[in-house]
């Protein structure tokens, strides 16, 4: 039934104006639409018509189509989509949720950000008293997912990376490369939070502001404390997610095979 209104609605939508259309679809439908979105059919642009989540009239669709670089790197894709997604904000471009899981199975994940992509691994950082650290430790299995949604030249876009591996802690002169380049509030943060633990707000202040006034008027340095960590997120699988507007989304699985190869195929939205 909606099928033929649908077929119906998409006739008229080649010479009636749009407002005369949307009345036309209310009686049709004998329905009172709680909002219209889209565009004037006439200007030739796509729209639709929906009531609260049902979308019932018009819709275009087709497929979107995942163009795997030549040598189906990964690594490399996602760097890629990352690009793309930072004129929208250089600071969430990078930002990724990360799952870890205790020795028995129990599961936690939250964000994090991305501080370092290299040909075979990736890197994050973290406060080693943290629950995550403590879970990498005992179970070294993650699981991470990044998502950008955005509008780009008219088109709204959604891209979904996840990825499984494992992670380890990087050494003390690894971490310290990433620490370098640490505003300086994450530097004091590294000094004041022993991340997880239940603290004092008022005595955190204090001695926030004591470490700042000793920064700023005595030139004090902040070298990276034991709490500190980089660690290396070394993935095994990828699943690209990617769709626009009215397109059924495409994925392209990558599974690591020996050395710093990719295999990788299509796979069902
Ligand atoms: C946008 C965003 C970025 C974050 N980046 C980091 C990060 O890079 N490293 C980190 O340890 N925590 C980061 N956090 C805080 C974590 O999400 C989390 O609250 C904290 O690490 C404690 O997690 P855990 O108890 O599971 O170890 C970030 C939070 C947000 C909202």
């Amino acid at each position: 039934m909606l099928a033929n209104k649908s077929c119906i609605l998409q006739q008229l939508s080649q010479t009636v104006k749009w407002p005369l259309l949307t009345s036309f679809a209310r009686k049709l439908c004998n329905r009172n639409f709680s909002h219209c979105i889209g565009e004037n059919a006439n200007t030739g642009g796509k729209y639709k018509i929906s009531k609260r989540t049902t979308c019932i009239a018009m819709d275009e669709s087709g497929l979107a189509y995942i163009d795997t670089d030549k040598n189906g790197n990964a690594l490399k894709l996602l760097k890629d989509w990352m690009e793309e997604f930072k004129i929208f904000g250089k600071y969430s471009a990078l930002v990724f949720n990360l799952a870890t899981a205790d020795r028995h199975g129990n599961v936690s994940n939250r964000n994090v950000v991305l501080r370092d992509i290299k040909d075979d691994y990736m890197v994050f950082a973290t406060n080693n008293s943290s629950k995550k650290a403590q879970q990498i430790k005992d179970n070294p299995k993650v699981s991470a997912c990044f998502l950008w949604s955005y509008v780009k030249d008219e088109k709204h876009i959604n891209r979904q990376v996840r990825l499984e591996g494992s992670a380890t802690a990087m050494s003390h002169e690894e971490s310290l490369k990433y620490y370098e380049e640490e505003p300086l509030y994450c530097k004091i943060r590294s000094y004041i939070c022993q991340q997880d633990k239940v603290v004092n707000w008022d005595n955190l202040k204090v001695e926030h502001d004591k470490l700042l006034k000793e920064v700023k008027e005595n030139d004090k340095e902040l070298p990276m404390p034991p709490c500190y960590a980089a660690y290396r997120i070394i993935p095994t699988s990828f699943d690209f997610y990617f769709a626009w507007d009215n397109n059924i989304a495409d994925r392209v699985v990558f599974v690591k095979q020996s050395g710093n190869e990719w295999e990788f195929h299509h796979v069902a939205a």
